[in-house]
């Protein structure tokens, strides 16, 4: 079949050109989008008078096979094809002859494949979001479960002050529940309908965009046609709400790699996530983990590509925007993906508390609630850190730990320090303190625990 332009051209295309120039081979996903949008667009054409109801009604039911039989295989697609846009057109005039070529009215392909881009933007955010959620389930889960238990909390990857188990998963909660919002909000600016901005400029046909609008179910109607076809605006924010999402599963990934090292030993990734060696007949690998690590650099990869294509493109559309779906799709696939696997892992995953117990004697961890007893009872906070830096050095030299200080030691630090001017010292006791709004006692993020589960509710 000549292809639908073929009026102005002499010669095909040169094979290689083809190949080149071609996109069915991966927008052929687009197809129930590009479907839904003809549909949608021949129903408001008839409403309007500029096609009848005989050419719609033949067109809406020739679509609907067209659109079953992609969907059960028995359409196939090569590369003559180009893209889904001709590719479902190109079938349905050579079903529907002369009633077929009444669909393209007031409509280019520049619009077409933003409308299609758009709806299967939206699905996928939808689905992102709500993978999303399955992970904020399991984090709150494994949180309320750890609530009591308590872990050191690095800093500089040095022994800083305890904290909760619970506390430490419920930072990533955080972490999650901002990528969630940032895809809601990203939701709202691609739901706009680009359709009727035809090539650039509108038309000079009579169209409604604020009916197709309506029946593609989108809530706006884009403002200016030739920003409609030349933006990829909402492409490249999911590639970025999605790169920092994998960022956060990546920091994660990072912590189940160490944690799971012969060193930490603060978890055991379940078998069933875990790869052996080839050559050494001990080994459980936390391949998954690092896996996701690594997916991330992708990711990045991928908004960094469609950024750079997107750089020096005039207004408005050009043929360079073609290049923006692979990366998209890789996204949407891999990040989905990557969340519901950790997700799973992390809900097969225990924590190893007597392990994790022994490393809290080591590094001082109790040092800050000694500083704030003395602030407490009414020393500058600068002399408090000054006399428990003492305290510290004194120990590490002694070979002491606080509670073994007597008060003849604490009178050698400082004249002003004795026993029992030292607060509770136990792990518990700093944990229990820390009270703060945001802080790591139990009750605290019990609390966190409870809004997040409000919050987490009503999304
Ligand atoms: N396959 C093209 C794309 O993905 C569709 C739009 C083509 N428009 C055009 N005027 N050549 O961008």
């Amino acid at each position: 079949m000549a292809n639908l332009w073929s009026g102005r051209f002499e010669k095909g295309m040169d094979k290689i050109v083809e190949e080149f120039n071609a996109s069915i081979f991966f927008d052929k996903r687009l197809y129930d989008c590009d479907i839904a949008g003809s549909i949608a667009h021949v129903t408001m054409l008839c409403e309007q008078g500029i096609v009848s109801k005989a050419d719609k009604e033949k067109i809406v039911e020739t679509l609907k096979e067209i659109k079953t039989e992609i969907q059960n295989g028995t359409i196939t697609f090569d590369v003559h094809d180009e893209d889904i846009h001709m590719a479902v057109e190109g079938i349905l005039i050579k079903r529907l002859g002369e009633t077929g070529k009444r669909l393209h009215t007031a409509r280019s392909r520049n619009d077409q494949v933003a409308v299609d881009t758009r709806l299967y933007a939206k699905r996928e955010i939808v689905e992102i979001i709500e993978v999303l959620k399955y992970m904020e389930h399991v984090l709150l889960e494994k949180a309320e479960k750890y609530n009591n238990q308590i872990m050191v909390g690095f800093t500089h990857m040095q022994h800083a002050q305890p904290v909760t188990v619970g506390f430490h998963l419920m930072a990533y909660f955080q972490m999650f529940k901002r990528d969630i919002e940032r895809f809601i909000q990203c939701y709202e600016r691609t739901d706009y309908n680009p359709l009727g901005s035809c090539a650039l400029a509108g038309t000079t046909i009579p169209i409604d965009r604020h009916r197709t609008a309506e029946l593609l179910g989108f809530k706006n109607v884009t403002e200016n046609a030739m920003d409609s076809v030349s933006d990829r605006d909402y492409v490249l924010e999911i590639l970025s709400n999605a790169s920092i999402c994998m960022m956060h599963i990546s920091r994660f990934a990072e912590e189940f790699v160490y944690w799971n090292s012969q060193e930490f030993s603060y978890i055991s990734i379940d078998d069933s996530f875990c790869t052996g060696s080839s050559i050494m007949p001990q080994k459980k690998n936390p391949d998954m983990a690092e896996l996701l690590r690594g997916k991330t650099g992708r990711i990045y990869g991928n908004l960094m590509q469609l950024l750079t294509v997107m750089k020096g493109t005039p207004l408005a559309y050009n043929k360079d925007f073609q290049e923006d779906k692979e990366s998209l799709f890789d996204t949407v696939d891999t990040l989905k993906k990557s969340i519901v696997i950790f997700a799973k892992m992390i809900e097969k995953t225990e924590f190893r508390m007597e392990i994790i117990k022994k490393h809290l004697d080591k590094g001082f961890l109790n040092a800050t609630d000694i500083a704030e007893h003395f602030v407490k009872n009414g020393m500058p906070f600068r002399e408090a850190h000054e006399i428990v830096g003492k305290m510290v050095k004194y120990c590490e030299t002694t070979n002491k730990d606080f509670i073994d200080l007597t008060d003849e030691d604490l009178q050698k630090i400082d004249s002003r320090v004795n026993n029992t001017l030292l607060p509770d010292l136990t792990m518990e006791g700093c944990v229990n303190g820390r009270v703060s709004y945001g802080g790591t006692a139990p009750k605290e993020v019990l609390r966190q625990i409870e809004a997040g589960k409000t919050w987490l509710g009503g999304v």
